[in-house]
């Protein structure tokens, strides 16, 4: 009788609490909108509050009891990041994270071919489905105002048309993986000196022409789901959560309709975070990098001083809805997103994109005599020298750091193309060698001499040097000290041109560097940081297999003063420690060599290929046009040499009698095209005339004015071929 009372009463318990607690499932086949109110009508105050913060390194909450998951982010630009533990920095040491290095974004955008784009960001983005994260915490297109800025190698350059072109496509291959971009970061951080403090003031012509359009394009054309405030502050306010950057411009202004995810220490004041646009705080008191949180998820700013303030009424919960309803928006996109397809993960068509890339992407800055390509066979033996050959360069850099399935070092991808008894190898430099001692100089003067006797007895030789993603090189946290090379490259090079002559120089780098023996040396490459394939694409251009057709995305400065932000001081930057003032304004990059009639070591837009190309019979449809119209200009292209390659044929206007500062010269058009020997094609370049305007501080809006421009259509900034004028009416 007992045993049987008992089990009639678990019988009625678990009928009871099963009917307590039955389950909610939202219906998935509900329009976004549909599904966001309905989930909204069903949340507590509590699970709404606790999805605006991070619970973990790179998760926040979901709301289990309605079977919405966490959201997962991963970094980076350039792979998908390896697991952590939940708490720490530190690799969790999975078995089954190892990614593609795709090539890093300098080089993407060198590439100046949006297809290449799509193809990056589709490849990434089926890496991080695969890995089932909702946020891709990338690309980055903050402008490269200095050669000393850590973390241009992650970005798109100095041109705010080229970063726009290129963000694009790269936003939407990842998104149709069901994943979220994440642009980054928003906006102004152009430095990692200072970066969490720096007190960045620039003008509205400045703001609106160079240092948004790149996220502006990423919002209204690539449609971004998501968008991370950058650490610095603008105009007093910190990024992560000021109200002109997240609340006017674009959330109001661009219609955003996604997620704005604090970085990693990014915010700093419960009032800011929950009134000025921050939607998910995550970080809060890590530096981004190593240091741990000092603080438990509970004390972050939108997490229980946001519930306390709500439930007191100063804050008015239709704030809250609002970033929840990003949130649900981002997740039933993503995680919820039923139609999303399975990604991929170190496949081999990732291993092709990124060589592609690598290749499209390598930019051939000087080849004297033929020096280059060096065809298989043509030497017996060839000296690579140099630490780059075989260091690894996807590890390090800070966030963008990657443990990959592999890693072609140029040394063994030069080594399966030209054969082991045609390549010999010496390390020339180390970086290591940082000291300033006799030992260090014995150090480094051993390894020059070894370099120098393995090239005397070489047909060819190939230095692979440049920076690394050490600290105060190409690396997130700080800056560079210098524009120079370090670990005493130069002496080396300088030693190893006395023993051989026919010297090729390839730099890795993210930046600009000094090059103080260029007119010594025959042939030179930017090789950028290439990634998985790195070794293979360096070899497939070297031996001619591959024509390079890269262009730099940035200027190459002659010496650091000719830069535009540092040639106005301390105030301009790095900034006084209270404030950094933009003093060059508008005038970034090419905008300011052609502007102050100062030549650079290599121009914005310049790089060279095996073959030659002409061009000629540059017209546009018509001569007069008004702001409302798309001008068509067509350009006959022939390769006048004998290997098949591609030319970027570039269109920059000029207004002719400006009304207000204006550069030179501005890109507002660019087409890649592949050439077979002999080709003659004609390309045509659409420019749409509204994208002439500048900002016109005093209107607050952009103006076009009317009057006479001319295009300039030609290979680089500094290489125009054709000009066609213009009239632009009222
Ligand atoms: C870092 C970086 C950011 C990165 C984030 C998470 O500090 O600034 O780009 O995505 O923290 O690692």
């Amino acid at each position: 009788m007992r045993i049987l009372s008992i089990s009639i009463f678990c019988l009625l318990l678990s009928l009871n609490s099963t009917k307590a607690q039955k389950p909610i499932y939202l219906d998935v086949n509900q329009p976004i909108e549909k599904r966001i109110e309905n989930a909204l009508s069903l949340m507590t105050l509590e699970e709404k509050v606790a999805m605006c913060h991070a619970q973990s390194k790179f998760c926040s909450k979901g709301v289990p009891r309605l079977g919405i998951p966490e959201v997962w982010m991963t970094d980076g630009p350039h792979g998908i990041r390896e697991e952590v533990f939940w708490d720490e920095w530190s690799g969790a040491k999975w078995t089954n994270d190892s990614c593609t290095a795709f090539p890093a974004l300098t080089c993407l955008a060198a590439s100046f071919n949006p297809e290449v784009s799509h193809l990056y960001g589709k490849s990434i983005g089926e890496e991080a489905r695969y890995r089932n994260k909702s946020v891709l915490l990338g690309p980055g297109v903050n402008i490269y105002r200095t050669p000393l800025n850590g973390r241009n190698f992650e970005y798109m350059g100095e041109d705010p048309y080229l970063s726009s072109r290129m963000v694009v496509p790269y936003v939407q291959g990842v998104q149709e993986n069901g994943v979220a971009a994440c642009v980054k970061h928003f906006a102004l951080n152009n430095q990692e000196k200072e970066r969490f403090t720096v007190n960045v003031e620039a003008s509205d012509r400045a703001l609106y022409e160079i240092y948004l359009p790149a996220f502006k394009a990423a919002v209204l054309e690539g449609k971004a789901w998501s968008i991370m405030g950058s650490y610095n502050q603008f105009r007093g306010q910190h990024c992560c959560h000021n109200d002109l950057l997240l609340n006017r411009i674009l959330k109001s202004d661009w219609k955003f309709d996604g997620v704005v995810i604090s970085d990693w220490g990014g915010t700093h004041d419960s009032d800011q975070s929950v009134n000025n646009g921050l939607d998910l705080e995550m970080g809060t008191w890590t530096d981004g990098l190593t240091t741990k949180g000092t603080s438990s998820y509970s004390s972050y700013y939108l997490a229980n001083p946001f519930l306390q303030g709500l439930k007191s009424g100063k804050y008015n919960e239709k704030l809250l809805n609002d970033k929840v309803s990003r949130l649900l928006r981002m997740i039933f996109r993503t995680t919820m997103n039923t139609d999303r397809p399975y990604g991929k993960f170190i496949s081999p068509e990732h291993s092709e994109a990124a060589r592609k890339i690598a290749e499209q992407g390598i930019v051939l800055l000087r080849n004297e005599h033929q020096t280059l390509p060096i065809p298989v066979g043509k030497y017996k033996r060839i000296a690579v020298i140099g630490e780059n050959a075989t260091r690894s360069l996807v590890i390090g850099g800070g966030s963008s750091s990657l443990k990959v399935a592999y890693e072609v070092s140029p040394l063994e991808g030069l080594t399966k193309k030209y054969g082991i008894e045609t390549i010999v190898y010496s390390k020339g430099y180390s970086s290591e060698i940082t000291e300033n001692n006799a030992k260090s100089k014995l150090a480094a003067d051993s390894l020059i001499q070894a370099a120098v006797e393995v090239v005397r007895n070489a047909d060819a030789v190939i230095f692979i040097g440049g920076l690394n993603k050490n600290y105060f090189q190409d690396s997130e946290g700080d800056d560079r000290k210098s524009l120079a090379l370090p670990y005493e490259q130069d002496r080396l090079i300088n030693a190893l041109l006395t023993a051989n002559k026919n010297l090729a120089v390839l730099i890795c780098s993210g930046n600009a560097v000094e090059m103080p023996w260029l007119s010594k040396i025959p042939a030179l490459a930017q090789v950028w940081y290439l990634g998985s394939e790195a070794g293979n694409a360096i070899a497939n251009i070297l031996s001619g297999e591959v024509n390079p057709s890269g262009k730099l995305p940035f200027s190459f400065p002659k010496k650091l003063e000719d830069n535009a932000a540092i040639s106005f001081g301390k105030i301009s930057y790095p900034g006084d420690g209270k404030k950094e003032e933009y003093k060059e304004d508008i005038l970034v990059g090419y905008r300011w060599f052609d502007t102050k009639k100062i030549t650079p070591l290599f121009p914005f837009g310049f790089g060279m290929s095996y073959t030659t190309f002409e061009m000629t019979k540059a017209i546009t449809d018509k001569t007069i046009f008004t702001s409302d119209d798309v001008i068509k200009l067509v350009v006959n292209v022939k390769n006048t040499g004998k290997m098949k390659g591609s030319e970027v044929v570039q269109a920059y206007i000029s207004e002719i009698k400006p009304t207000v500062l204006r550069p030179l010269k501005e890109l507002k058009a660019f087409s890649k095209i592949m050439l077979d020997a002999g080709e003659v094609k004609q390309v045509e370049l659409n420019l749409p005339v509204k994208d002439w305007a500048f900002y016109d501080e005093k209107a607050t809006g952009w103006k076009i004015n009317p009057g006479r421009y001319t295009i300039n259509i030609g290979t680089s900034s500094s290489d125009i071929r054709q000009r066609v004028n213009v009239q632009i009416k009222k």
